[in-house]
């Protein structure tokens, strides 16, 4: 066990050189390789700080600052730990001891030395010590696993969630960018009319599987060039509620959200929507948001049967939904906020298929908080 110490880091701060002189050559016989000394007690503190000893072996009776004084200076650089401090002290009294191991001593010895003692005692503290940072390394490398784990976990999450949405506009809307540029636009107007910043957030993740339920339309009515007849809109309807079936049951708020989303981001304003024709105050706040800025992404960007809109003529749409289609507080705030909305959806344009995971790690982590 022994040879385990010989290169720990033991400091001694001692006012007399002699008695320096004598633990040094003690420590070399024993055959320590790393320490260092000072007589002048002013300078423990800076040689503490820079050498970071196992071990501090500590006069208490020197001129300037005392023993104990120097253990109250280690004591505020080591506040989540312990100063190892090994009292040399002369005054034997049980009061002195009893105060030196007050002040965070570890242990103490009497001088004179008995070089036995001395020795037993300074590998009894290393033995502590290097215990001591075991466990504390080991917790260290516990902590980073578990963040790296839950790190990974989260990412892991957020992709499946970002998959599962692109999944359902593969088919339309290859890039995917929609999902994304529609989930921030919406995490935009949710902080926009004060909704807390956790709200935002889970907007802003759940949002991109609104559309999960095109999964299960037929492509010959998904892709449909030219107008749905009646019996192909009542199918192309279902999608709301095939999104929501598809994440229902789940415990997580996310999936909570994204299959509140699903089932309402159809619906409108004055009850004609689908599929359950809410009205008003009856749409979640989510299903609400979305609607709004799912269309006016839809509208300025390209799609198979369409040109992409102009920004004016886009909003101009908006705002002639508004009571209609959309809560008119909703279109307010969504114009007020017009140039940041503009700002993302031409920052995440669809001819770029740009790295999508990136782009929504940067989204996370900026955009509803702001
Ligand atoms: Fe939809
Ligand atoms: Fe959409």
């Amino acid at each position: 066990m022994q040879n385990n110490f010989l290169n720990t880091k033991i400091l001694i701060v001692d006012d007399e050189q002699a008695n320096i002189a004598l633990l040094e050559d003690v420590l070399e016989n024993e055959g320590y390789t790393n320490f260092k000394s000072t007589a002048d007690s002013r300078k423990a503190l800076d040689l503490y700080k820079e050498f970071r000893p196992d071990l501090v072996l500590l006069d208490l009776n020197m001129p300037h600052l005392d023993g104990f004084q120097v253990m109250e200076q280690l004591s505020e650089v080591e506040k989540n730990s312990y100063a190892p401090v090994l009292v040399l002290t002369a005054q034997a009294d049980r009061n002195t001891r009893l105060r030196a191991l007050a002040a965070g001593a570890r242990d103490y010895i009497e001088k004179p030395f008995d070089i036995t003692e001395v020795v037993q005692r300074i590998s009894n503290m290393l033995e502590i010590r290097l215990l001591h940072n075991q466990v504390r390394d080991q917790n260290q490398i516990l902590e980073e696993k578990v963040r790296a784990r839950t790190c990974e976990l989260e990412e892991t999450r957020q992709e499946a969630i970002l998959r599962l949405g692109r999944a359902a506009e593969y088919r339309d809307n290859e890039t995917g960018m929609h999902v994304i540029r529609m989930s921030r636009l919406s995490a935009k107007l949710a902080k926009k009319i004060g909704l807390p910043d956790e709200e935002c957030q889970l907007i802003l993740q759940a949002s991109p599987m609104h559309d999960v339920g095109k999964i299960g339309i037929p492509d010959e009515i998904l892709l449909k060039p030219g107008k749905l007849n009646e019996e192909e809109w009542v199918i192309m309807k279902k999608h709301s509620e095939i999104g929501a079936e598809i994440l229902s049951g789940s415990r997580s708020a996310i999936m909570k959200m994204a299959e509140s989303i699903a089932l309402t981001h159809q619906e409108r304003w004055d009850g004609s929507g689908y599929p359950n024709s809410l009205k008003g105050e009856e749409i979640p706040l989510a299903g609400r948001i979305v609607a709004i800025c799912d269309v006016f992404d839809a509208l300025t960007s390209k799609r198979y049967y369409k040109e992409a809109y102009s920004i004016e003529k886009s909003m101009g749409i908006i705002e002639q939904g508004s009571g209609k289609d959309f809560e008119p507080r909703l279109v307010e705030a969504f114009k007020e906020a017009l140039p940041e909305m503009v700002r993302i959806v031409k920052e995440l344009p669809d001819n770029e298929p740009a790295d999508i995971l990136k782009v929504y790690r940067e989204t996370n982590t900026t955009s509803s908080a702001q």
